[in-house]
């Protein structure tokens, strides 16, 4: 049986990921494909418990280099438990953020050395990566309307940081496109959900069986 393809959506704050997760995961099923989706940081039982540990509390209640190694430590059981066993029956994975996002977020706007990240990516999770990456862009404007317009007073740790870290986010997926184009695509995501939705489509339909 041919192993199922691993899909991961990656954005920064209020570009309708999971809005645009959940209409990708149809549109595969409607073309016959077994489909699972999962999330980041979660998607399994230990996952969801580090999850609650990294969401909550004070922006400053961990470093760094703690973040960095709680989303490392997270991403290895989500791995070990649902993704690889789901690519092994045949079944698609699609996840709401992956390593990139520690890329991002604990790398280039945390201060962490990207081969750090990957050098914990590569021990936690044997250096899994997706079969394609989709970066939903939005202008970081728009994005932190969007986002402040959902979550309202309760943004989490991440949500509540300031502007300059979002935009180094935002710059950080662009360049990850950039340097792996086969890999990493970026979408524009400003554009009404059907529009988006199309693109997403078609940025995996080369990998369509
Ligand atoms: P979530 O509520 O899932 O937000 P979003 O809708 O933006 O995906 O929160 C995930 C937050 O965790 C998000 O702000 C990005 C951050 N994050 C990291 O900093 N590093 C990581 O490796 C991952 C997976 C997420």
């Amino acid at each position: 049986m041919a192993r199922g393809k691993f899909l991961s959506i990656e954005g920064g704050e209020g570009a309708g990921k999971s809005t645009q997760v959940r209409r990708l995961a149809d549109e595969l099923r409607a073309r016959g494909l077994d489909v699972i989706v999962t999330r980041e940081p979660g998607g399994s039982e230990g996952g969801e418990a580090i999850r609650n540990l990294l969401m909550q509390g004070d922006v400053k209640r961990w470093s760094s280099h703690t973040e960095a190694l709680l989303f490392a430590a997270a991403r290895a059981d989500h791995v070990e438990k649902v993704i690889q066993p789901a690519l092994g029956i045949g079944t698609w994975v699609i996840s709401d953020r992956f390593i990139d996002s520690s890329r991002a977020y604990q790398g280039v706007a945390g201060g962490i050395d990207d081969a750090a990240v990957l050098a914990l990516h590569a021990f936690g999770s044997r250096g899994l990566l997706p079969d394609r990456t989709l970066v939903l862009e939005v202008p970081p404007e728009i994005g932190a309307e969007r986002a402040a317009a959902r979550d309202g007073a309760a943004a989490d740790r991440f949500a509540a940081r300031e502007r300059a870290f979002h935009d180094d986010v935002v710059a950080a997926f662009r360049r990850f496109a950039a340097a792996e184009p086969d890999r990493v695509r970026l979408i524009d995501a400003a554009g009404d959900v059907e529009t988006v939705a199309a693109g997403m489509i078609e940025a995996v339909a080369d990998l369509l069986p």
